[in-house]
């Protein structure tokens, strides 16, 4: 059939809450615009623990593979907090980034006009901005061998991680936002710590070596990791893609979060190399965690997360217009005034997780009309 097969995977916290609504637009979006969708719901994160002992077992992570696209919640909490490292609920999202190869990891950080107030910094700094971070997602300090927690013979404890990257991983995640830079403004900025690490060396050279035969075309520029920090506080908009490494990517993509408002209402995709005919593997998730700290209270928003469904739309599924239709919906719902308590503003209307997903819903029945 070309039927496209889905696997959900809420996991914990408010990633039910969130993927409740996805669930519920997706099904719109099979009535009304005849999108043939078939989804498998699977365990991920402490629930899977919880249930099987592993935070992913091996069935759910061959499904994942078998899959046309993978829709994640979010995963942790402070249940599963002091378990061995092996157990905890994280090591569900990282085994599903590393056996899928979903190596480059999109994270847009763009504002809502109607939310360029609630951004922490000045309004006039962040309105129309619109960033895309590329991180690279299954090398890098995050996997890098020795890894562990070892004693010394003095008693002392000592715990070690490994910076590393190959030319070709570096390649490949580099090749990906060059390519997003082209199809926007044609700027790519390249941040490591050049100045420290030798791996930040060899990141700088590779990318440079494409920029100088592949992508001439392409405005390249390097920065340092921490003055990046600062720069995407200072002046947001000099920026159009950035592509990083594992661990500074995870940090300034939620920097850029900031930007925007909330985490609540950042997207990402996570995706693999494209195979013979033109498909990658593909993970969608929003940026936020399982915020323990809203979570069962129904006031999560899940705008991130249903923006995440829309790049889905699009980047696995060719589904353009119906990427922008979702879009263009989240953008109004939050224009006429409806929030969730994360982007609540004076004047405008308190809603829960389900209210909000309501709201889209009846948006998109406008919309299409
Ligand atoms: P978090 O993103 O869960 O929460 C940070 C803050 O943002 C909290 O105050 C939370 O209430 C708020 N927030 C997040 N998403 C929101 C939403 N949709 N609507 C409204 N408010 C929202 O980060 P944390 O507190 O550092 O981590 C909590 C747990 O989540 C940890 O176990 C962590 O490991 C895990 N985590 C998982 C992922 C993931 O699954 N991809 C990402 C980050 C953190
Ligand atoms: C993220 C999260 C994850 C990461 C954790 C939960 C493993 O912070 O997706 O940004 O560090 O990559
Ligand atoms: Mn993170």
């Amino acid at each position: 059939s070309n039927s496209k097969k889905i696997l959900i995977l809420a996991g914990d916290g408010i990633g039910p809450e969130v993927m409740g609504e996805v669930k519920r637009t997706l099904g719109w979006f099979e009535k009304r615009r005849g999108s043939g969708f078939e989804t498998e719901d699977g365990l991920v994160g402490g629930c899977s623990f919880d249930k099987h002992g592993v935070p992913l077992t091996d069935e759910t992570m061959q499904k994942a593979i078998d899959a046309d696209a993978v829709l994640l919640g979010a995963v942790g909490g402070p249940k599963w907090d002091n378990l061995p490292f092996k157990d905890k609920p994280e090591r569900g999202l990282l085994r599903l980034r590393k056996d899928m190869e979903l190596f480059a990891n999109l994270r847009p950080a763009l504002v809502f006009d109607a939310l360029a107030e609630a951004s922490s910094l000045k309004t006039e700094l962040v309105k129309g901005l619109d960033i895309m971070i590329v991180r690279e997602l299954t090398g890098g300090v995050y996997f890098g061998s020795p890894r562990g927690i070892e004693t010394l013979p003095n008693g002392e404890r000592r715990g070690i991680n490994t910076q590393v990257y190959t030319t070709s991983e570096i390649q490949r995640v580099a090749r990906v936002a060059f390519e997003l830079a082209r199809k926007r403004g044609n700027k790519l900025c390249s941040v490591e710590k050049a100045n420290v690490m030798e791996s930040g060396v060899l990141w700088r050279e590779e990318v440079q070596k494409l920029g100088d035969t592949e992508y001439k075309d392409v405005q390249l520029s390097h920065m340092y990791a921490d003055n990046c920090a600062m720069q995407l506080v200072r002046q947001p908009k000099q920026f159009d893609v950035i592509v990083t490494d594992n661990l500074f990517g995870d940090l300034l993509s939620d920097c850029a979060a900031m930007l925007t408002g909330s985490l609540g209402m950042l997207p990402s995709a996570s995706l693999g190399a494209a195979d013979k005919g033109g498909k990658r593997k593909a993970l969608y998730e929003p940026v936020h965690g399982s915020a323990p700290d809203i979570a069962g209270q129904g006031k999560a928003n899940p705008l991130a997360c249903l923006l995440s469904l829309s790049m889905m739309l699009r980047y696995s599924f060719d589904q353009g217009e119906d990427a922008d239709l979702l879009e263009k919906a989240a953008n109004n719902v939050v224009a006429k005034g409806f929030r969730t308590g994360d982007i609540m503003a004076p004047g405008c209307t308190l809603v829960g997780t389900k209210e909000m997903g309501d709201e889209i819903l009846k948006e998109l029945d406008r919309l299409a009309a």
